[in-house]
């Protein structure tokens, strides 16, 4: 009983697993050709539990091959969020003939509860290793690595500190807000280096850090360090410097800035080991855990974002991210339509449909003019993604976009919005459609925006609008993607 991925609701060219439920990416590298995405994973339902790692590879980050599930939860322990780095050097001695290199998975070990005890749970951080380019993975037997005896403690995030000669390690307290860097140069004793907050939005816990060095735009060679965290169900990010032991943020404290305005893009991390000169690369879980187990989609739950690549520029005394869909992405299109020189004034229909789309248009709003375009529209139904001139706020509203009702969660997030002032008086919207998910990419990636909706099949039309004010649009595209699911 292998799926069509031609389910109601089923993404095309967002990875989605073949059956059950899937939550954060782990474990993500590039290693011999193949992207590898490991992914919190429930074998057994279509509802988070019985976490382990499900596995897939692509050569280009858009068609994946699935493969069997990697790293399963055992008798005592579920296995939570991590990473995997490819061990060059052996450093880790997993290696057992000369020259073969070991893949090590770092990862929470979730004790599962015993009933008896209710509060004699904890997390603590455990390895497995592959030596056979991820297809196979063996626990440790000396695990945990790292145990600070807490109950929460988690989602390890390690990379090679090259002029340290260590990896480093990011993982959160997530009760405290705070972001815990760990070193060690064979992955399995690892000393404590420093602590990075409370800082910046701490709501809420904190969860799945990253950090990374990301190159900034328009000055080839140079870069900073990007600090990363989700924090339900949101994330955030710092950019500054880290010199091997600490993370010193050096945008303004009290600027809180996000990787994406969205409800529906959480525990995002990056890959590892890249080639030399491609730029960084963003995953996340295109989901929500206030209503996301209830999702009207089966017989799988869950999809990833696109992945997104990552660049810095300076925005007055703020570093800013700017993310992109990843370049593969074009090999999608198909069909294009395309308008020049539009004015819109009320409402236009625009002469393309779909469901799986792409969308690049240029907006030029009047003073007060709020415009914008619906998607998934028909039957008085769409999802908005619109542009207030006057407060200079980007918008989705999906209050009216299909299956709302399937969790009253779902309503309090029907509306996200975040501050994007226009570009030379433009505002550019380069939108990702597919399916269940739409990603607004701002302004060359300034702003993004992810959310889900759930609309009828057949409500696919495109409709400009502009109100209090006329908008003019001097270019506005639109492809048809391909399923990458053939
Ligand atoms: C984030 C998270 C992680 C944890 C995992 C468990 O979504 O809560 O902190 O490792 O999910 O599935």
């Amino acid at each position: 009983n292998k799926p069509t991925y031609k389910e109601p609701f089923r993404p095309q060219f967002h990875f989605t697993p073949y059956h059950n439920w899937m939550n954060d990416p782990n474990g993500l590298v590039y290693y011999k050709g193949e992207y590898h995405l490991f992914y919190q994973y429930n074998p057994m339902g279509n509802t988070w539990g019985h976490m382990s790692w499900g596995h897939a590879v692509s050569r280009d980050l858009v068609r994946w091959q699935p493969l069997a599930l990697a790293i399963p939860e055992d008798d005592k322990n579920m296995i939570f969020s991590g990473s995997c780095v490819v061990d060059k050097n052996n450093s880790s001695g997993f290696g057992k003939k000369p020259g073969q290199i070991p893949l090590v998975a770092i990862y929470t070990a979730h004790i599962i509860p015993d009933k008896t005890k209710p509060d004699d749970y904890q997390q603590n951080q455990h390895i497995a290793y592959s030596l056979d380019d991820g297809r196979t993975w063996k626990k440790y037997d000396g695990n945990p690595v790292l145990d600070l005896k807490k109950k929460d403690f988690r989602d390890p995030k390690v990379f090679w500190y090259g002029p340290g000669k260590k990896w480093i390690m990011a993982i959160v307290l997530p009760q405290e807000h705070i972001v815990q860097f760990h070193g060690s140069t064979d992955l399995k004793t690892w000393s404590h280096l420093s602590d990075f907050g409370p800082a910046g939005d701490t709501n809420d816990i904190w969860e799945c850090p990253d950090l990374l060095q990301v190159p900034i735009t328009g000055q080839p060679g140079k870069s900073k360090w990007v600090l990363i965290n989700s924090q339900q169900t949101t994330m955030q990010y710092f950019v500054g410097e880290f010199d091997g032991i600490r993370f010193q943020n050096e945008n303004p404290a009290d600027t809180i800035l996000r990787p994406d305005y969205g409800p529906d893009f959480y525990a995002a991390v990056t890959y590892n080991n890249l080639p030399p000169g491609q730029d960084p690369v963003l995953l996340g879980w295109a989901n929500n855990w206030k209503y996301g187990q209830s999702i009207p989609t089966s017989p799988w739950r869950s999809a990833m974002s696109v992945p997104r690549s990552l660049r810095l520029k300076k925005s007055g005394n703020t570093w800013i991210l700017l993310q992109q869909p990843v370049k593969s992405l074009l090999s999608l299109r198909g069909n294009v339509t395309e308008w020049k020189s539009k004015i819109i004034s009320g409402e236009t229909v625009f002469p393309a449909k779909g469901q799986v789309i792409e969308l690049d248009a240029d907006l030029i709003p009047a003073k007060n003019a709020i415009c914008g375009v619906r998607l998934a529209a028909g039957g008085g139904q769409s999802i908005i993604i619109g542009y207030n001139a006057d407060s200079a706020k980007l918008y989705i509203d999906r209050s009216n976009s299909g299956n709302t009702y399937f969790n009253n969660q779902f309503a309090a997030w029907q509306y996200s919005s975040a501050r994007v002032p226009l570009q030379d008086g433009k505002l550019r919207l380069h939108i990702f459609f597919d399916k269940s998910i739409v990603e607004v990419f701002a302004n060359d990636g300034a702003t993004v925006l992810t959310a889900q909706l759930f609309p009828s099949a057949t409500h696919d039309g495109i409709e400009f609008f502009s109100e209090k004010g006329p908008t003019r649009i001097p270019i506005a595209k639109v492809w048809s993607l391909s399923s990458a699911w053939k």
